[in-house]
């Protein structure tokens, strides 16, 4: 399916490398697909190339390595290269963005402006835009982080908001772009097995995890200032968990679908700074070995503080106060250099209330839906059966939904995704300023007590699943993370 019309799509941090690893991949991507109308254009911008040929030769050494896992077809990454025109700007030249302007009116079509670049610039480049007319019937696409706290968030939001209207505003969290995560809102509101069993009465407990081996790369620097509560909890884990805990919405438009994850968010259980230490648990890796291969600790990586106190692991137990989901508590947790890469959602269904065959049926997790959103996407429900021969001895077995199994299809990437969203005016699947203030305010407290301890976060061995206080957290209430079982 093409987008539904003409496009220009300007990508202010034209040769970023978020530009580089993820959204012009995905543009090719999709035009690869034939799903972007032949006539949209693309124009980065950028300081540091001269001229289009420049950045062209830029996207040549720079992108291609990221694109097309199947093989590129060259005549095809040339057609793609003919959409790109490039305006040279230095953000502080405001006869830099009248060129920008110039270019852009040359062109037709949906304007899409994206801000690949750090928060600060959102505010200044918005104004710029602006000052030369470029904001009217013109979409903004924000990448997170969308500021540091909820003071910064406010700020730069309210700044934005005068320039650009709520329903111009695509505020990206890639996760919501993922395919597992569109088939979560698929299984729980397409199919009447799951609804009635999603509730306090049939769940015991459930845990997201993001688990990633990699370390900070490059972006120590980012990373150092930031942490694992901001780059991942407060955007990436509480967006999960509000799709995984909200009402079936009315419609599947924008603002019915958002509305009931703000319901959620807003019922998020407030974290009273007195129980910070039972219900958050914060690491830092140190040095370790990943599948083979030493790795060094957190804070000798280059651009980190020597004496960091940055948590670059969090576990959290969640609460939501309302009818469907009082007492049932949420376990989040993401880290770095953890033991293995994936990110999943387990819901624990309760043991049945008797059984007349015997223990195995009382155990915890007999019942279990395990949502796995990467690697290997799967759904995978596990029951017990009667294992065969002589007497009732049951047996854990699960069913598998394997999507590449039923699904030949190519998957679309969540970037790929998010962006043609973006061209084709459609909002669900972007973050609302209100869902953005409700879970800042929600972590708050969290931060503002670990920036005043300002105390060490606990260590963990690069390779591990984290501090044992995260497992002993779980403990408390007589569960464990999944991988503990096995
Ligand atoms: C980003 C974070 O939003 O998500 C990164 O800033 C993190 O630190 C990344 O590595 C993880 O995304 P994915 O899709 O690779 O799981």
């Amino acid at each position: 399916m093409q987008t539904d019309s003409s496009f220009t799509f300007v990508l202010f941090g034209g040769t970023g490398d978020l530009s580089m690893r993820k959204i012009l991949p995905a543009l090719y991507e999709a035009h690869r697909a034939g799903m972007l109308a032949d006539s949209g254009k693309i124009v980065g911008v950028a300081r540091h190339e001269e001229d289009r040929a420049g950045y062209i030769e830029w996207v040549n050494g720079h992108v291609k390595p990221y694109v097309s896992k199947d093989g590129l077809d060259e005549a095809v990454w040339e057609r793609f290269l003919a959409r790109i025109e490039y305006v040279k700007l230095d953000l502080s030249k405001a006869e830099d963005f009248v060129l920008l302007r110039d270019a852009v009116n040359k062109l037709s079509g949906t304007r899409v402006f994206y801000l690949a670049t750090g928060p600060s610039l959102f505010v200044p480049i918005c104004h710029a835009l602006a000052s030369v007319g470029l904001n009217e019937n013109a979409r903004i696409v924000l990448e997170k982080p969308l500021g540091y706290d909820l003071q910064s968030s406010n700020a730069i939001n309210d700044a934005v908001g005068e320039i650009f209207a709520e329903e111009q505003i695509y505020r990206i969290d890639h996760y919501l772009g993922k395919e597992p995560v569109q088939n979560l809102l698929a299984l729980r509101f397409g199919n009447a097995l799951f609804e009635p069993l999603w509730r306090r009465e049939w769940v015991e407990s459930i845990q997201i995890t993001i688990a990633e081996e990699l370390g900070v790369e490059a972006r120590g620097d980012f990373y150092d200032n930031t942490g694992a509560l901001r780059d991942m909890v407060q955007n990436h884990l509480l967006q999960l968990l509000s799709i995984v805990a909200m009402e079936p919405p009315h419609s599947m438009d924008s603002d019915s679908v958002r509305d009931e994850k703000l319901r959620v968010l807003r019922a998020l259980k407030p974290i009273d700074p007195r129980d910070i230490q039972r219900v958050a648990v914060r690491g830092q890796y140190h040095a370790g070995v990943i599948r083979g291969t030493a790795v060094p600790a957190y804070a000798t990586e280059p651009g980190v503080k020597k004496d960091s106190t940055t948590e670059t692991f969090v576990a959290l137990k969640v609460e939501i106060e309302n009818w469907r989901w009082a007492g049932v508590p949420f376990f989040l947790r993401t880290g770095k250099r953890l033991a293995d890469r994936v990110a999943e959602i387990v819901v624990n269904f309760r043991p049945v209330p008797h059984s007349a065959l015997g223990p195995t049926a009382l155990r915890p997790g007999a019942n279990r839906l395990v949502i796995r959103l990467q690697p290997n996407e799967t759904i995978r429900l596990y029951c017990l059966a009667k294992q065969p021969g002589e007497g009732m001895n049951l047996a854990s077995v699960h069913l598998d939904l394997a999507f590449d199994q039923f699904f030949r299809e190519n998957q679309m990437e969540a970037y790929q995704r998010l962006l043609l969203d973006v061209i084709n005016g459609r909002l669900a699947l972007f973050v609302r300023r209100d869902e953005q203030e409700a879970a800042w305010r929600w972590v708050e407290p969290i931060l503002n007590d670990w920036a005043a301890a300002n105390k060490a976060p606990k260590p963990y061995a690069a390779g591990t699943w984290g501090p044992a206080a995260a497992s002993a957290m779980l403990a408390q209430h007589g569960t464990c993370w999944l991988e503990e079982e096995n």
